[in-house]
């Protein structure tokens, strides 16, 4: 067969990361297509979606990595693309099928999925004009069996491939885990270029304690856990349960100097330094958050300010976070326990307990409480009167 009428193959994704999953599905079409080339199309990223987005060029790096280490990279098929990030928009399928299928007049174009995409194919934008301009070539990947949707033929590929989702591996990595579905040399890449919090993580670790960096990383992971359950990215998640407490390891009078100076609209500010002045490196915290890790996110911010106290008008990220800090495993009261295992179950209910027990302690050790964490109370009683 001449070159150029012998198959192209499109392997779009976020690769973010790129992972096992992706290069054994790679390189099995290659095995049964024997195509002329096979474009990996990493996707733009909208740069506002996340605390700190893999950039393109990361990606690709991250892509030639894992190639390098699948045996793939170097071999004249294989190609990185990047004709999507390049748009600097997201890019719909069927206008990236016409793009190599204008590249490549008269060959055969197949587009290259997992069985997991399969399923939500014709949710896709305009999936009749991408089943015009390619033929789905369709990897089985565990728990998404290979059924026919009803006008969408596809080649599958022999064999079945991992189950592994970026998402999972994504929130793997925030918490500082090294998922074995990543290449070795991936993994180096992104600790050595602070990927998905690695920065954020090792900058943390130099600030607070050893056993308050425990208790963050416990707090981040249950909030990761809880997030999809609340409609919240596992990215922020992550970030505010790292973060929440970076202030709290400053020395009392360097703590009460800071807050001063960089929180002057702390609710009840004065009576905090005199009455609780541990209370203050919650907001003093969300200031440093910004001031050395570069957060700008209004939600991040709010979840660290009120961490300690709530608040009865807080956003979910930030009830997110004061349920976690709570609940976190490795906390040494039994009630974190408890109320940890109701947040699984019953979102508000847990809220409404981690209240409970953050006023109990409170009331018990006497003297002042911070008026919002009363009005906290008040106004979850009130809802749920209503
Ligand atoms: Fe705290
Ligand atoms: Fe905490």
């Amino acid at each position: 067969m001449p070159a150029e009428k012998k198959p192209i193959i499109i392997y779009g994704g976020s690769f973010d990361p790129p992972h096992r999953g992706h290069m054994e599905l790679a390189a099995a079409a290659l095995r049964q297509l024997k195509p002329q080339a096979v474009y990996f199309v990493p996707g733009f990223h909208t740069p506002f979606k996340d605390l700190r987005p893999v950039p393109f060029p990361e990606r690709r790096a991250l892509l030639r990595a894992a190639l390098a280490e699948a045996g793939l990279l170097g071999r004249p098929e294989v190609k990185i693309s990047s004709f999507e990030a390049g748009l600097r928009r997201v890019v719909y399928t069927w206008e990236t099928v016409a793009h190599f299928r204008a590249l490549h007049p008269g060959a055969p174009v197949f587009f290259l999925m997992g069985s997991d995409c399969l399923e939500g194919f014709k949710a896709w934008r305009r999936w009749r004009t991408v089943l015009k301009g390619a033929r789905l070539l369709v990897g089985l990947r565990p728990g998404h069996a290979l059924t026919a949707l009803r006008g969408v033929p596809f080649t599958a590929l022999a064999g079945r491939f991992p189950r592994a989702a970026s998402s999972d591996l994504r929130s793997a990595l925030f918490l500082g885990e090294k998922p074995p579905a990543l290449h070795a040399s991936v993994l180096a890449r992104i600790a050595a270029r602070g990927l998905y919090l690695a920065r954020e993580r090792a900058l943390l670790k130099k600030i607070i304690t050893p056993r308050r960096f425990r208790h963050s990383l416990d707090t981040a992971a249950l909030a990761v856990r809880l997030a999809p359950g609340l409609g919240l990215p596992a990215q922020k998640a992550a970030a505010a349960g790292l973060l929440h407490d970076c202030a709290r390891d400053m020395a009392p009078a360097a703590l009460k100097k800071y807050a001063r100076a960089r929180c002057p609209r702390a609710p009840f500010l004065k009576t905090m330094i005199k009455e609780a002045p541990v209370l203050l490196h919650a907001w003093a915290g969300a200031a440093r958050a910004a001031a050395l890790f570069g957060v700008r996110d209004a939600g991040i911010t709010e979840a660290i300010e009120l961490h300690a106290t709530g608040a009865p008008e807080m956003g979910p990220l930030a009830r997110l976070i004061y349920v976690c800090d709570l609940a976190a495993p490795g906390r040494d009261f039994p009630e974190a326990g408890l109320v940890r295992e109701l947040a699984l179950r019953d979102f508000g209910a847990a809220l409404r307990a981690a209240n409970y027990v953050k006023l109990t302690y409170a009331f018990s050790g006497g003297g002042w409480v911070h008026p919002l964490s009363v009005s906290l109370w008040n106004s979850l009683q009130e809802k749920k009167k209503g």
